[in-house]
Formats: C-alpha cells, structure tokens, sequence
C-alpha cells in the first residue's frame, strides 16, 4: 500500500508541475459571449444540473449555489432528471428568467446546440461545468477536472495493487471493463485513461478479459445507472465465471456503477477471492464500501474547489473581464488548477478549461484525504459523511 501512496504522490507532483508549467504560458482564447452588460453585484446565475439521483450534482448543485449568494448573486438552481429533453425546457426557462450566466452540466452533451444559441443571442455567457458541452460555439469556458488522468489513476492502481510487470508474464489475471454513459464526453476520456494504461498488459496477455467486452461502446452504462451496471455483471458473471473462472479486476469508471458491479459480485460470483474494484467520485454509499472491504479505491474530485473555480470565473466574466490562466493566481486558490486551451475540443473549436486535480483515496489514506481536509465527517457508525 505505501507504494500506493508512494505513487500517488510522485503523480500529484508530476501534475503540480504540469500545471506550473502550462498554466500561464498558454494563449487565451476569446471567450465566445460576452454579457449584455457589466453585472458588478447581485447577478442572477441559472444553474442546470442533470440529476439528484447521482450523489454528486446534489453536493455540486449546493456548493455552487451557496458560493454564489455569498457573493451577492441570486441563483436559480434546477435538475432535470437525467432527462435531456426536459434540460432544454428547464434552461430556455432559465433564459426566460433573465439570468446573466449559466453554468451547466449537460444531461447529453450533444443535445443543447439550439437552446444555447437562444442564449448566446441574448447574450448570456455559459460555463460548462464538469462535462463538455459539444457542437456549440456559445459556452465560454469549460471547468472540470483532468477527465483522462480520472480514468489513468484507476487503471495505475490496478498496475500497481496486482505488481504487474510486462517482463513477467508467468501470472495473468481476469479483468472485467464498466464505463459510463456515452450520452457524456467525460465518460470516453475516463475510459481511455484507464484502457491506455491497461491495454499494453492485455496484448502481453497478463491481463484477460473472458467476456471479450473491451470496446466503450460494449461496455458503456446509460446514463451511469447502477442498475445497468449490476445486470449487465450479472449477465457477464453468468456467461463467462459459472465455471469457476476467478474476476480478479472490476475495472469501473464511476461509484455508481461500482456500486451496481459490487452488487452483483456480492450475489452472483462464485468465487471466495476479493475482487479489486475502482470507482470515482467518494460518494457516501462507495466510501462505506471502502471501509468495509468491498471496493478497493475511489478517484476523489473535490467538488466544492470546482464550485470555487466556477464563481470566481463567473464573477470575472460578468465584471466585463475575458479570464485567462491568471485568473489562477490572481484568485489565490489554495488547490491544485490548470489554465489549458488545447485538450478539450467540442467539434466547433477548442474551449478554455480550468482543470482541477483528481486524487486515489482508498481506505488507508480515506480519514487523511477526506476527513482531515474538512470534506467529510466521520459518521458515528464509522462511514464518511459528505460536507455540504
Ligand atoms: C461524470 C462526472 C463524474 C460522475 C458521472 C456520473 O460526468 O464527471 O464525476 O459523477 O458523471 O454522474
């Protein structure tokens, strides 16, 4: 485990560095929709979530909305139960509300092109928030964390947890892919992350994959649902373990669909060994999981830092400012952020992100990590809790 730890230090490092060396030297695009008006104090935002079903967006959607009052803005906070049809009525109501910005996190990142251009034509500025919003040149800015390096850390801790080694090729361990919902550009990136790391381990065949699933496309989960997740391994371990064949690896993007994978393994497998299982996002039900032995590690992105980034990009933008990579430091941010204005290209052009820093928390650095740095309490039943 400390070589665990040991790595995910030398990774942070790694990514302070990057972030030294790239966040101010970039060129700073022009951001696409400027406000109608300066609004120094007492803006309206509208804020669009997709769902109160996934843990998440309901801590994301108070962060946001109470950073926000706190500094004088009125908030119109609404979720649109994963229903991208719905998110459009929900944001053209927000536009009729007359907010001076969106900040928004698509249900389907393809489906919001003719509703935001409703919002560039009244000149409403849109940050999107977490996943990118794709075919539109009316969003401004992008703010999520580094989606690839998600997916990476997942599948360096399996690299590391298993002591692979390409050299030897003496063991060889069966491994199971869960990705997310195709409907959300995040969910590719997490899984390449991790696949580019992986894949070299299965052509040296130390890595087996017995259901043959190794396309996104085959093994993606509408809309993150866990119960996707649990049926589809249900399915699997029925095809392909009955035998006795050992799953050594449950390679899973996300919590919920870690939550639906360890359902199914906890019902359906057959076999008495422990199964390594990733995750993302700490949710509550996933961390009592870690606790418990059940999952082995989470990729932890501290929300309330990327509510921090999105108001005070917010407030520039509507102070008549174009923010660039300075906005990191003339923000005196205490956490880990990178201006970069090459990675994320939503097919009308590349947008400007400022990307946050994902972490591995498993049950040895869990109470550091999440408890100690204030994001959680420890619940009396010795489960975290999430603050906000
Ligand atoms: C992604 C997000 C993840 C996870 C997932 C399910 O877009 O980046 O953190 O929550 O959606 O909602």
């Amino acid at each position: 485990m400390k070589k665990v730890i040991a790595l995910v230090l030398a990774l942070s490092l790694a990514l302070v560095l990057v972030a030294c060396g790239t966040s101010a030297s970039k060129e700073s695009p022009k951001a696409s929709a400027e406000p109608s008006a300066t609004v120094a104090e007492g803006g309206k935002i509208g804020i669009a979530m997709p769902t109160k079903s996934l843990e998440r967006w309901n801590r994301d959607g108070s962060f946001l909305k109470n950073q926000f009052e706190a500094k004088g803005y009125t908030v119109d906070l609404v979720y649109s139960d994963n229903d991208a049809t719905k998110q459009v009525s929900d944001i053209e109501n927000l536009i009729a509300g007359k907010v001076n910005l969106l900040v928004i996190v698509a249900v389907d990142g393809e489906s919001l092109s003719t509703v935001l251009q409703t919002a560039a034509d009244s000149k409403i500025p849109v940050i999107s928030y977490d996943r990118l919003i794709m075919n539109t040149d009316a969003i401004s800015y992008y703010v999520s964390f580094d989606n690839y390096t998600v997916g990476k850390l997942q599948g360096e801790y399996v690299v590391e947890t298993l002591g692979l080694d390409l050299a030897d090729t003496s063991k060889s361990y069966n491994i199971e892919f869960t990705a997310g919902d195709p409907a959300d550009n995040n969910a590719g990136f997490f899984f390449n992350g991790a696949f580019d790391v992986l894949s070299p381990y299965i052509d040296a065949g130390i890595l087996k994959v017995p259901s043959g699933q190794t396309k996104f496309e085959e093994v993606a989960t509408a809309q993150w649902k866990t119960e996707k997740a649990l049926d589809r391994m249900q399915n699997i371990l029925a095809s392909f373990y009955a035998g006795g064949t050992q799953l050594d690896v449950a390679l899973c993007s996300n919590d919920s669909t870690a939550l639906g994978v360890t359902q199914a393994i906890g019902s359906d497998y057959k076999g008495t060994n422990s199964v390594l299982i990733t995750g993302q996002d700490g949710d509550e039900a996933n961390l009592a999981n870690l606790v418990d032995g059940k999952q082995s590690m989470t990729v932890y992105k501290a929300v309330a830092n990327e509510a921090v980034v999105t108001v005070n990009l917010a407030d520039a933008i509507l102070k008549g400012e174009t923010p660039n990579g300075d906005l990191i430091k003339s923000s005196g941010w205490t956490f880990d952020c990178t201006y970069d204005t090459d990675t994320y290209d939503n097919n009308n052009g590349k947008v400007p992100s400022y990307l946050l820093v994902p972490i591995i928390v498993t049950k040895d650095n869990l109470q550091k990590e999440l408890v100690d740095s204030g994001y959680y309490t420890m619940g009396t039943d010795g489960y975290p809790k999430a603050v906000g």
